[in-house]
C-alpha cells in the first residue's frame, strides 16, 4: 500500500499519514513536525508489548530521545487518576513545553494523552499515533480529548489538534476481531452520513483496501471539523448512532463495546426515523443489513426508558432538550431537537 496523506485545516493544519509499516518511520516525522524536541511515549500495556520497542527505536535513529507511560489497557483506565499518573510522571521526568506526546494506541491512549497534551504546561506538542480501526477513522482525528467521571463517559475533556497523525494499517494485524468489527462500526455511520457508495462497498462485510477506507473516513471527518472545530452544529452530525449507544454503554456497565453500541444506537434511530416518517423507507433495512454482515448489532436489551434515563447524564443534552441525528437517506441526515419528554416516544418507536 502507498502511502496516503489526509490534509486536516483546523489550527494549524496538519497531516494524517497512512501507511503500511510507517511506524517504522515515525522518527522521521516526529523529526519534521516537531523538530528535535523530546517524546513522552503514551501507551496501554497490550500496546507497549507489541510496538513500543519499534516507535521507541524509530524515534531514536533520529537521534531524538523517547520516554514511555505504560497504563493498564482498558476503558476504566480513561479516567482523572490516570491522567494525573501522566502529568506527575511529564512533570518528574522534567518534560518541557517544547516535547512531544506520542499517543500509541486506541482511543483511550489517544484521548488520555490528548487531554495530557493540552493541559501539561497549559499545552505541549502531540502526535497521534492510532493503532485500532476505531481510533484511526475517529477518535486520533479532529482534536477531542476525554476522560470518564463516575457519572458518565467522556464529561471531562479538551480539545487538543495534534501536529500529525501516523496511522500503520498493519497494526491491525494483532488486532482482536471483536476490536476490529468496533471501529467498522464508525466507518458504516460515515458511509451513511456522507457516501452511499462507500456503504454499499460495506454491504459484504469484506474491505479490501482498508488503508483507502480509512483515507476515505478521515477526509470525511477532516471536513466536517474544518467547517466546526467545537462541535456547535455540523460536526454534531458524527453523533449518529451516539446518543443511544453512550446509553447502551452506561447500562450495560460498559461491557457492550463503543462501536458495537453505536452499531445498536443507529439502527434503533433508522428504525424510530422511518416510523416518524423521518427517514426515507427501507433505509433502516439496509443499514441493519450491512451491520449484520459486519459482525454487528441492530438492537439492545435495554427499554427505552432505561435508555433516555441514561442519555440525560449525555453531554450532548442541552438544557431540557436533546439533539439527535436522524438518516434521511443513505448519505444525508439531519440533526432534530428532542424536549426530553418526547424522546422515550421516539426511541421505543425504534426498538424492533
Ligand atoms: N476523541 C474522539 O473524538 C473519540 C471518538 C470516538 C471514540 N473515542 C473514544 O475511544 C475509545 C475507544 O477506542 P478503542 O476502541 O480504540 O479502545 P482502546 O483504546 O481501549 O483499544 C481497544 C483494545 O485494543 C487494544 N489494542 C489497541 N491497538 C491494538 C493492536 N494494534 N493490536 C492489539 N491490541 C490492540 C487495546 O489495548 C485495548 O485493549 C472510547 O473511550 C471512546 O470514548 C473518542
Amino acid at each position: 500500500m502507498d502511502r496516503r496523506t489526509v490534509r486536516i485545516n483546523v489550527g494549524n493544519g496538519y497531516d494524517v499519514y497512512i501507511e503500511n509499516g510507517i511506524i517504522s518511520r515515525c522518527g522521521e516525522i516526529l523529526k519534521k513536525t516537531a523538530g528535535h524536541s523530546r517524546a513522552a511515549i503514551i501507551t496501554d500495556s497490550n500496546v507497549a508489548k507489541l510496538y513500543l520497542e519499534k516507535v521507541v527505536s524509530s524515534v531514536n535513529k533520529e537521534n531524538i530521545r523517547a520516554d514511555s507511560f505504560v497504563f493498564d489497557a482498558g476503558e476504566k483506565s480513561k479516567s482523572m487518576e490516570t491522567l494525573e499518573k501522566i502529568l506527575e510522571y511529564l512533570a518528574e521526568n522534567r518534560f518541557t513545553k517544547s516535547d512531544t506526546i506520542i499517543a500509541l494506541g486506541g482511543g483511550v491512549t489517544g484521548d488520555l494523552a490528548g487531554f495530557a497534551a493540552s493541559v501539561y504546561l497549559r499545552g505541549i506538542n502531540l502526535i497521534q499515533m492510532p493503532t485500532t480501526l476505531l481510533s484511526a477513522v475517529d477518535s486520533s482525528i479532529g482534536g477531542k480529548t476525554a476522560v470518564n467521571l463516575s457519572s458518565g463517559k467522556n464529561l471531562a475533556g479538551t480539545f487538543k489538534q495534534p501536529r500529525a497523525v501516523i496511522c500503520d494499517p498493519g497494526t491491525f494485524s494483532t488486532l482482536p476481531d471483536d476490536e476490529f468489527r468496533n471501529g467498522m462500526a464508525e466507518v458504516i455511520k460515515y458511509g451513511v452520513l456522507f457516501s452511499e457508495e462507500m456503504f454499499d462497498c460495506l454491504s459484504d462485510g469484506a474491505t479490501e483496501d482498508i488503508g483507502e477506507v480509512i483515507e476515505r473516513c478521515v477526509a470525511f471527518k477532516g471536513k466536517t471539523v474544518e467547517n466546526d472545530e467545537f462541535d456547535s452544529g455540523e460536526r454534531k452530525l458524527l453523533n449518529l448512532g451516539h446518543t443511544v449507544g453512550h446509553s447502551i454503554e452506561k447500562c450495560s456497565d460498559f461491557n457492550v463495546p463503543h462501536g458495537f453500541a453505536v452499531a445498536a444506537g443507529m439502527a434503533i434511530i433508522a428504525r424510530a426515523g422511518e416510523k416518524a416518517g423521518i427517514t426515507h423507507t427501507g433505509t433502516a433495512r439496509r443499514i441493519e443489513s450491512v451491520l449484520k454482515k459486519n459482525g454487528l448489532p441492530v438492537d439492545c436489551e435495554f427499554s427505552a426508558k432505561r435508555l433516555v434515563l441514561a442519555a440525560l447524564l449525555d453531554k450532548k443534552r442541552d438544557g431540557d432538550r436533546i439533539t439527535l441525528v436522524i438518516p434521511v437517506k443513505i448519505g444525508k441526515s439531519i440533526l432534530k431537537d428532542f424536549s426530553v419528554n418526547d424522546l422515550e416516544d421516539f426511541i421505543d418507536k425504534g426498538k424492533s
